[in-house]
């Protein structure tokens, strides 16, 4: 694993613990699954990446939203919503590969395409 993504990671958990475990467990999974489609090693290493930076984004929310107990209001779900971009922007910028930053920019998309799945 590359140290930007150790460093991020380890930023994403303090600003967010909870989600920063969920992203672990995805990343997990993401392990599972690929050593059981039997990728190489480098391809488990970039999908491990992808789950543990896909929520990445959510750095970038405000904490009232982030870490708010209360039921989304629709404008709230419009920010958080943002969280997919920031996060895409973020690991595009920094020369992510491809895959880790679609897996950002896209985990909340339809498998139709129909949009955002989450609200
Ligand atoms: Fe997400």
């Amino acid at each position: 694993m590359n140290e930007d993504t150790t460093a991020l990671f380890f930023a994403f958990a303090a600003r967010d613990r909870a989600s920063a475990e969920h992203s672990r467990r995805v990343a997990n999974y993401l392990v599972y699954l690929a050593e059981s489609w039997g990728m190489r090693e480098k391809e488990i290493l970039i999908y491990y990446q992808a789950g543990l930076l896909h929520d990445i984004g959510k750095i970038g929310i405000s904490d009232r939203i982030l870490k708010s107990p209360e039921k989304y209001t629709r404008a709230d779900w419009e920010e958080m919503k943002q969280h997919v971009y920031i996060g895409a922007t973020l690991l595009k910028s920094l020369g992510f590969a491809e895959v880790i930053v679609k897996a950002a920019q896209y985990h909340h998309e339809r498998f139709d395409g129909g949009g955002y799945l989450g609200s």
